[in-house]
């Protein structure tokens, strides 16, 4: 019964917000939405970002409708305002959190104010846009949240503690929340992507030449969105978002905590 609801749920769902859509995973999953006929409703922070995206959107799902929304998340309104600007266009049928950033390098030699940039957005506005939507879902009786995590929460990560920490809080709230919700027709989702080079994260992070980004585990966003998009319409609790990461994790957990550290660490180093 529970199947056939969200079936049903699933075969209605038109309208999708998804932050970061401009750039990146967030622009990777937005195609998938495009080629399955969903209007776009975009929020990033830097405008000329969001029209360029839009138009190569359009260009190539020339039947999509793309609304774009230039906010920065860190705001203490931020929320509030995306969740007014949503509902203007009849509400949200996915939302997926996509929009965050990383911080690199030892604690006490990363930017303080950029950590605490990044825990807002990482978490407070993942956090605020997740329960303002998973409300409205409720409502509607259907809905599907895509939160993007990282494959830091599988282990310590030196020279990304915060950032770690900032995606532990997504991980276990997500899937904390995808089993308060069940048989509700709200699914959320919990996508776990590992080194995903080709997006803007890398740089925004100061991590060029850091070698995980051409490691064991990096993958293409091609494939990180097309197992999310997947997982995201079928309500999945986890979505481990590469075949490598799905290969190799059982085989990680028999290794020794110190070989796997000492990889990350190698990984985390610059080349
Ligand atoms: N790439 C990886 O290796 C990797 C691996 C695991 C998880 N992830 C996670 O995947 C998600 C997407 O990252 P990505 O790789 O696609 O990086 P990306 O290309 O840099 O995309 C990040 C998006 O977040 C938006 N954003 C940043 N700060 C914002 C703010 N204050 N307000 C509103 N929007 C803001 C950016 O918008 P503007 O462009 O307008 O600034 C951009 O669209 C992030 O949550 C990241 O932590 C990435």
């Amino acid at each position: 019964m529970a199947h056939f609801i969200a079936k049903k749920a699933h075969a209605v769902l038109k309208q999708a917000l998804i932050t970061g859509g401009s750039s990146g995973i967030g622009f990777a999953l937005s195609k998938h939405f495009a080629k399955a006929g969903y209007t776009l409703l975009w929020v990033s922070e830097n405008e000329s970002q969001l029209r360029d995206a839009a138009n190569v959107l359009r260009n190539n799902f020339p039947s999509t409708r793309v609304e774009t929304l230039c906010v920065d998340l860190n705001e203490l309104n931020s929320c509030d305002q995306v969740y007014s600007w949503a509902l203007g266009f009849g509400g949200v049928d996915v939302l997926v959190n996509s929009a965050g950033f990383g911080t690199y390098g030892k604690l006490h030699e990363t930017d303080l104010n950029a950590e605490l940039r990044m825990i807002r957005l990482n978490v407070f506005a993942t956090y605020k846009l997740t329960r303002l939507f998973a409300d409205h879902m409720l409502q509607r009786g259907s809905g599907r949240i895509g939160n993007i995590a990282s494959n830091s929460i599988l282990q310590p990560v030196p020279h990304m503690a915060t950032y770690a920490a900032t995606k532990s809080f997504v991980y276990q709230f997500s899937r904390s929340l995808h089993e308060e919700l069940r048989y509700t027709g709200v699914a959320v989702t919990t996508v776990i992507p590992p080194a995903t080079p080709g997006t803007g994260f890398q740089q925004a992070a100061n991590m060029d030449g850091v070698r995980t980004f051409g490691g064991l585990l990096a993958t293409s966003v091609d494939e990180v969105a097309r197992l999310a998009y997947s997982a995201i319409m079928r309500g999945d609790r986890i979505c481990y978002a590469s075949r490598k990461l799905r290969w190799t994790r059982p085989l990680a957990a028999l290794l020794p905590h110190s070989i796997i550290q000492k990889l990350i660490r190698w990984e985390l180093g610059k080349a």
